[in-house]
């Protein structure tokens, strides 16, 4: 914002003259002469590094590499005619390796970071940006401290400690994690790699806008939906289209960017609604999907900005919503995903409802996490049953018989 330019080679925090974020800038013209349609379909392997002309890291020996990047861009039919649309691509963020989106900004801060010479990582996480940091920094043979809320999901806190790393559990909320966390960079000389605070979590992140564009033959959507906390996804992915269309991949036409948040900590659908260029911080942030509970984000303003320029929108949705989506979203095929997800899908169906997104046109859903790392909702209890086949027989076949009675298979047990 400030509008200064500084060497890449540092290790960098936020801006020093305005403290707001700070984004990379590349040799655009260099990148073209070797990143090309044909090129980039010729890397068959490598995930996100093989945008790495667009990627800040230096050398290959620098890379931290578990998998991250070139998920499916799965059609979802069964959902689609549930929305009631014609055109629904799911972006399958939820299987990279650490089961989050958030591996691939780790992928990329953690070895640049480490590149630039920082031995110690800490990060302020809802969750999953906090496993994907300690997985990163376990594989860069450097350490983390982590610092989440204490009721972030047992199974971000237990992918923590399963790689060696320090986890703090704090009673309060993210952004009082962040302050945690920048006391310990500054006391400690801890690297801070708290969301946008440094300028490469969003490029590992953006690389989900590359992908978009080669999966879908050069052609963007016209409808992206996202689940939006501290933004990097919509930032990231902004900046990827951007730099497409600089080095010529594609035109000048953007998908509208719609971000999803739940109606218990909503501030960036009200900054938009108010036409706010910064979004005040929610009070009492409160939602099952952890990932959506970020009071406030410093990176609002390019969140907000990216929203308006794409003529996309901010929608709430209902937390009562999401329990009842994640199941429905796993009955119609796309598996066990996360809350965010399921509050990106109940996002998608109220822009639908209200007619922001036509039936006709292509959209693409982000499926951001799995499911397995969000904390279990209550689900209606399955009967136990003894072990005990005279049991099964008699309570649990009638009730899995198909319709119209007898079972097609002999009911004769077998002998001996
Ligand atoms: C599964 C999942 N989806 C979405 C988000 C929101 O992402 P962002 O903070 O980049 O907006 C998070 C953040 O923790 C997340 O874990």
């Amino acid at each position: 914002m400030s509008g200064r330019r500084y060497a890449a080679d540092e290790l960098m925090g936020l801006d020093p003259a305005d403290q707001r974020p700070l984004l990379a800038r590349y040799d655009l013209g260099r990148a073209a002469q070797s990143l090309s349609r044909e090129s980039i379909a010729s890397r068959r392997s490598g995930g996100l590094w093989r945008w790495h002309e667009l990627l800040p890291v230096r050398s290959w020996e620098s890379v931290v590499y578990l998998g991250e990047g070139d998920t499916p861009l799965q059609p979802a039919s069964r959902l689609a005619s549930w929305l009631g649309l014609a055109r629904l691509n799911v972006k399958r963020d939820s299987l990279n390796p650490t089961g989050s989106f958030k591996a691939r900004g780790m992928a990329v801060a953690v070895s640049r970071a480490v590149e630039l010479g920082a031995r110690r990582l800490v990060a302020p996480s809802a969750g999953n940006a906090g496993g994907a940091l300690a997985a990163y920094a376990a594989a860069a043979g450097v350490d983390a401290t982590v610092v989440m809320p204490a009721d972030a999901p047992m199974a971000n806190q237990a992918e923590v400690l399963a790689t060696g790393a320090e986890l703090i559990l704090l009673e309060g909320l993210i952004s009082d994690c962040g302050r945690l966390a920048r006391l310990i960079a500054e006391e400690t000389g801890a690297f801070d790699l708290s969301t946008l605070k440094e300028p490469y979590r969003v490029e590992g992140k953006k690389t989900m806008g590359f992908e978009l564009a080669e999966q879908l033959d050069w052609k963007l959507p016209d409808a992206i939906v996202y689940p939006t906390g501290g933004g990097t996804g919509i930032v990231g992915m902004w900046k990827a289209f951007e730099e497409l269309e600089a080095i010529g991949l594609i035109g000048a036409e953007r998908p509208r960017m719609y971000c999803v948040q739940a109606d218990g900590c909503a501030p960036l659908v009200r900054a938009f609604r108010e036409g706010a260029r910064f979004a005040e911080p929610w009070a009492n942030a409160s939602t099952a999907a952890s990932g959506l509970r970020v009071p406030s984000a410093v990176g609002d303003f390019l969140i907000l900005d990216a929203l308006r320029e794409s003529g996309g929108s901010a929608v709430a949705v209902a937390e009562s919503d999401l329990a009842g989506m994640q199941g429905r979203l796993g009955a119609l095929g796309l598996g066990y995903v996360s809350l965010e997800t399921a509050a990106a899908a109940a996002g998608l169906r109220v822009l639908v409802e209200s007619g922001l997104v036509s039936r006709d046109e292509t959209v693409v859903l982000f499926d951001t996490g799995a499911g397995f790392k969000s904390e279990a909702i209550t689900l209606p209890s399955p009967p136990r049953i003894p072990n005990d086949e005279e049991v099964w027989r008699q309570k649990v076949l009638p009730g899995l018989m198909p319709p119209g009675g007898g079972s097609k298979r002999s009911t004769a047990r077998p002998s001996g």
